[in-house]
């Protein structure tokens, strides 16, 4: 982050705590961990479900460390905060938190001593909960297994590392109370609705933020960044080569891939892992809902849908003739990026996808291609791709060892002629660059 957007960032949140008259918030009394008998079953199960509505594990736990013990570094623009250790330990987790504590920490990003929280935590989503699924959650992490677990320092630019600070952005940015009910739409729609906006925090990824990290409130799920990687608009606006369906959505937020459309990848496949988790039929109202933000679809989508089901429909990309040919001057990059496809792509994604071998889907409809920046498909070749839980023969080679940044540049400029009749992505090769230093 630049010097100015610090200096600028500090003045307003500084400006805006001024006249906010700091709200600082009370310690709330220890209380003996739970007996786990204490809680109802049904409402511990509820709870385990929600919680993997709301991503909690992911954030919660080192790959290969204890469940919910915490230690998990998040990157955000203003520097790295660790998730916390949430199981029931009385000293290093949250063993000696009242449910009014735990309520609190949700709704309003306080802890149980009084010190405020960084929006890294989304409790600006979490606050709408309702008080029900409050004590489900509540309930399921207090039957866990305490760990113990010391909390890991965090990294913050100047001058952030200052708590109080974070009330400004909690007047900026944090509307507390429950949501209210659209009586126009159906319970499954509004019942998505809850989810989207508090638990599931998906505008969390896939809205804009502004400068101070507060998402774009008019730009609602208009496409964000997350760790490196652009998350697709889920609106109107969305890029999708093809328009989802409510059954396409729901069979890819349970099992990340769909017939017609991209695998799952990047950030997207640990939140697809956790909604595997969900129930099912909150996952299907999460579809109803975000299915509904992308209707209707406008001209420049249907057109788009039948060029790239055209361009797909034509077997091998080698011959797909594109609509706007690049300056002659490109020619001996486009022989590269031709070649490097022949030799170290075609075999699987020319063949079209079959689920039972490990081809792979024809390449005009992944929605990497569509995007407005190449990240996406930079990442996907460097890194390949692990299949999704259960779907074990879709598996795809990482090549950061195997393409010259040369190679990978000229097959990015060239995949995207051929598999769109979009523009062609400025800056390919500082975009390859970017995502080889920070992986
Ligand atoms: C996107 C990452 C992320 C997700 C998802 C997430 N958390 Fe957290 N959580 C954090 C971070 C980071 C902190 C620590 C913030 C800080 O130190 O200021 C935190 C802190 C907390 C705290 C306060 C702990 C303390 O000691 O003060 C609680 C309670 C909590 N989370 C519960 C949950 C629950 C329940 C869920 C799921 C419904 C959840 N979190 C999902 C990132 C996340
Ligand atoms: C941690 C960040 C993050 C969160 C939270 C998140 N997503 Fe994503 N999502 C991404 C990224 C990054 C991509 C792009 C990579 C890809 O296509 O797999 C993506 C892709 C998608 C796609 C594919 C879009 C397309 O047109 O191909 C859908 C659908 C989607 N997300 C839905 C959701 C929903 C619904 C939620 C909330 C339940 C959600 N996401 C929460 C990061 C996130
Ligand atoms: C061994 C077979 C194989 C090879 C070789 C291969 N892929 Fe893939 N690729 C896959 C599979 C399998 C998937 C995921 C399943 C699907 O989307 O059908 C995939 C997915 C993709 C996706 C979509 C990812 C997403 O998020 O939707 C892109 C883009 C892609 N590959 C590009 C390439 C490029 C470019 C090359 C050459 C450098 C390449 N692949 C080489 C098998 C392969």
């Amino acid at each position: 982050m630049s010097i100015r957007v610090i200096v600028r960032l500090a003045a307003a949140l500084l400006a805006v705590a001024g006249c906010s008259a700091l709200d600082l918030q009370g310690s709330i009394a220890r209380v003996d961990p739970p007996a786990r008998l204490q809680f109802d079953l049904s409402l511990v199960r509820k709870g385990q479900l929600l919680a993997a509505m709301g991503n909690c594990f992911s954030c919660h736990t080192l790959p290969d460390g204890q469940p919910y013990a915490g230690g998990v570094p998040l990157r955000t623009h203003f520097g790295t905060i660790h998730g916390t250790n949430i199981t029931p330990d009385p000293e290093t987790g949250i063993g000696a938190w009242s449910q009014a504590a735990f309520a609190r920490a949700l709704r309003e990003g306080v802890s149980r001593d009084g010190h405020l929280l960084y929006p890294a935590f989304p409790y600006d989503h979490f606050t709408h909960l309702t008080d029900e699924d409050i004590a489900a959650l509540y309930a399921f992490l207090m039957t866990r297994d305490p760990v113990r677990s010391e909390p890991l320092a965090n990294h913050l630019v100047f001058p952030l590392q200052f708590r109080p600070l974070i009330a400004a952005w909690n007047a900026l940015y944090v509307r507390q109370g429950p949501l209210s009910r659209q009586e126009a739409q159906s319970d499954e729609w509004n019942r998505g609705a809850y989810l989207v906006e508090s638990l599931a925090h998906c505008a969390g990824c896939h809205s804009p933020r502004d400068t101070l990290g507060g998402e774009k409130r008019d730009a609602y799920l208009a496409g964000g960044d997350a760790e490196g990687w652009h998350a697709t608009a889920l609106n109107r606006q969305s890029p999708s080569p093809i328009a989802w369906t409510v059954s396409a959505l729901s069979g890819y937020l349970r099992t990340g891939l769909a017939t017609d459309h991209a695998i799952t990848a990047g950030p997207m496949q640990d939140v697809v892992r956790n909604l595997s988790r969900a129930d099912a039929a909150d996952v299907r109202a999460v579809a109803i809902y975000i299915q509904a933000q992308m209707t209707p679809p406008n001209v420049e989508r249907e057109a788009r849908e039948a060029a790239s089901r055209k361009k797909a429909a034509q077997g091998s990309l080698m011959v797909v003739q594109p609509l706007t040919p690049l300056p002659v001057a490109d020619e001996s990059v486009l022989a590269l990026g031709a070649t490097v496809y022949a030799n170290s792509c075609a075999a699987c994604h020319d063949a079209g996808r079959e689920f039972s071998s490990n081809t792979a889907l024809r390449l005009p409809l992944a929605v990497a291609m569509h995007l407005s920046d190449p990240r996406n498909l930079v990442h996907i070749i460097r890194e390949g791709i692990e299949p999704p839980d259960g779907q074990t023969g879709l598996w795809m080679p990482p090549f950061e060892g195997s393409l010259t940044d040369e190679q990978l540049t000229a097959l990015v400029i060239w995949l995207r002629r051929q598999c769109t009749d979009a523009p062609p992505w400025t800056d390919v090769a500082g975009a390859v660059k970017q995502v080889r230093s920070n992986p």
